[in-house]
């Protein structure tokens, strides 16, 4: 958990026009910037960010949020991620509530984050340099197909041969950074002294790995002729994880934006040919299995992902292993697809020997997960005999646990109780599958809930406007929010609570950022808010004050309407009359007051 507080400050330091800018081409206009919204096609701008409320808005599309929001939207980080990733932007270093980490460790660890960051990209310069005066890697590369462009794009180069080229780009080559980073190899003789340090890289043609900010973070090195290993690959370091990234993400963002799917190889020279063959929403991961982490990382970026596997006995496995991975995310507004080509063909060679129009119709029929899920319990299993079907169904029983209680699932269940001969209540006691978790307290829908209306949504719009000046509303305030009644009273007493928890440092960006996390109850309010212009302040502190003023007053006048009907004793009701006038005569007198002072 980061405090609120931080995320506060954070939201205070970063500009959301550096942070969006760095993506988005925009242009001042008025008060505001203008772009073109990198969350849907659009020829004309509709995208606006705005530097006094540190939010971003798009008329076209709705999308809305704060540098956090927008980060997670635009490059799928996490959460956490994004606000890392923004806080060492403008060098904040995130608490961590069971943070163990002493600071001066943290400290030191950013440090070599950099370092290694740095080693990779000079290194990446450099093959990108070697390519362009190495004639055979050039021509292996022409040879398979690729041109200049599509080499430029992915930033492919080239490590000459010897055992080390690089210390012309590291003029201190025995840097323990080097190490770290993977780049090199120390070789300790035999009888543990004469440490031997050489490149890790020669000879090679050279893939680099980009993490979701384009930072070069690992490479993967092919070999022109036959060599073994075929791909030699960095090590895992602090900067590269192989289960959490996927080859080609960076460059294929924004068209899997586009195609609204993303294809996943496993191949460095799939994504590659792919991309040269009009497919450039491909991706790969890097010699590994598929993992859950693979699978959460490409949801956050589309709806739908089609898995295209090599033809081969491993390309099988490889896709079950993927469809094991998905199950655990699958819901019922996503689509996760598998494509087997030809035995004998893996991505790229099939788009070129059929080209893009093959390559579509593969898509086009690319099996569903639902079909994958049955075909695989069915396998060799022969369904005309009892042992048979009930082999399916062992085999199905892991995969139908992974999944949580969705529409699918069901569905699954049907087919699978169909195949097997049995119904489906039977497959799912047998397998015990987890029934859908009765949510303790379900929000009433939209429909049944009063809306905040006048004083209240006046108060609501204030609060979310200028959450520091929650902090004015005590608690003789909160009990005239009785007076609304109990349903917006609590709804008013939790924002306030929120607005408060924020501190004196509470604005906006950060109470949007917070009220989104919590669901969409406050996403007109939001969206109204930053459509409007500016508000100061100090005239909204007179606003919040005369509208309590007014709820004050209000909630009195009902009292004492209902006074005499309370069956009060002549002295209890001249007693509590008296309180309730005084009361209202305070009321008015701060009113005058506070008139005077303007
Ligand atoms: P493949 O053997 O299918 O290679 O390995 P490929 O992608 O088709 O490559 P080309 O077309 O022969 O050049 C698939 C992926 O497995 C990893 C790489 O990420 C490769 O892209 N791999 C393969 C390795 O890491 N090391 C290897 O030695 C081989
Ligand atoms: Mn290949």
């Amino acid at each position: 958990m980061i405090p609120q507080t931080f995320i506060a400050d954070l939201l205070n330091r970063v500009d959301i026009v550096d942070v969006v800018g760095r993506y988005v081409q925009l242009k001042k206009g008025g008060a505001n910037y203008m772009g073109l919204c990198p969350f849907h096609n659009e020829k004309s701008p509709s995208f606006t960010v705005s530097p006094t409320k540190q939010f971003y808005h798009c008329f076209g599309c709705g999308a809305h949020g704060t540098s956090i929001g927008f980060m997670i939207e635009y490059s799928g980080m996490g959460f956490v991620d994004a606000v890392k990733e923004l806080a060492q932007s403008v060098g904040m270093v995130v608490p961590e509530q069971d943070d163990k980490i002493p600071p001066a460790q943290r400290a030191q660890m950013q440090a070599q984050t950099m370092a290694l960051t740095d080693a990779m990209t000079r290194a990446s310069d450099f093959f990108k340099l070697q390519l362009r005066s190495a004639p055979t890697a050039i021509a292996y590369l022409k040879n398979r197909g690729l041109t200049g462009e599509i080499a430029a794009r992915f930033g492919l180069g080239y490590a000459p041969p010897g055992w080390d080229n690089l210390r012309s780009v590291f003029p201190d080559y025995e840097a323990v950074v080097l190490a770290e980073s993977g780049l090199v190899i120390d070789r300790v003789d035999e009888d543990g002294g004469n440490k031997k340090r050489y490149d890790r890289f020669r000879e090679r043609v050279m893939f680099p790995i980009r993490n979701t900010k384009g930072q070069v973070i690992a490479f993967g090195g092919r070999v022109l002729d036959h060599g073994e290993p075929k791909y030699l690959n960095s090590p895992e370091t602090p900067l590269f994880s192989k289960g959490h990234e996927l080859y080609g993400l960076f460059e294929a963002r924004q068209a899997i934006r586009d195609a609204g799917y993303v294809l996943v190889t496993e191949g460095y020279m799939d994504v590659v040919a792919l991309a040269q063959m009009g497919f450039p929403q491909a991706v790969a991961t890097l010699g590994t299995a598929c993992t859950s982490n693979h699978v959460q990382k490409l949801l956050r970026q589309t709806d739908t992902v089609i898995f295209s596997f090599d033809g081969d006995k491993a390309g099988r496995r490889a896709a079950r292993r993927a469809l094991e991975a998905c199950l655990p995310h699958v819901t019922d507004n996503k689509t996760i697809k598998f494509l087997f080509l030809p035995t004998e063909h893996d991505p790229d060679s099939y788009v070129r020997a059929y080209g893009k129009e093959g390559f579509e119709q593969e898509i086009q029929e690319a099996m569903p997960l639902s079909q994958f899920l049955i075909k695989e319990a069915v396998g060799e299993h022969d369904m005309s005999s009892p042992e048979g079907r009930a082999r399916a169904q062992f085999d199905a029983k892991p995969m139908l646990q992974a999944m949580t209680p969705t529409a699918l699932r069901l569905q699954i269940v049907h087919a699978l109780a169909q195949v097997t001969m049995t119904s489906t209540y039977e497959i799912e006691s047998l397998y015990e599958l987890s029934k859908p978790v009765a949510p303790a307290r379900i929000a009433p829908p939209r429909s049944q809930r009063t809306q905040p209306m006048g004083l209240e949504l006046q108060i609501m719009r204030v609060l979310v406007a200028h959450p520091a000046l929650g902090l004015e509303i005590d608690e003789a305030a909160l009990n005239a929010f009785q007076y609304f009644g109990a349903e917006p009273a609590e709804r008013l007493a939790q924002l306030v609570s929120a607005a408060q928890s924020l501190g004196e440092s509470g604005n906006f960006a950060a109470f949007a950022q917070h009220l989104k996390s919590q669901g969409d109850e406050f996403d007109g309010l939001i969206g109204d808010i930053v459509k409007e212009p500016e508000s100061e302040r100090d005239t909204e502190r007179l606003v919040l004050r005369a509208a309590i003023r007014q709820v004050k007053h209000d909630a009195l006048k009902q009292e004492l309407s209902q006074l005499f009907a309370a069956g009060l004793s002549a002295d209890q009701l001249g007693l509590r009359y008296r309180e309730l006038t005084a009361q209202q005569d305070q009321l008015l007198r701060e009113a005058q007051a506070e008139l005077a002072n303007r």
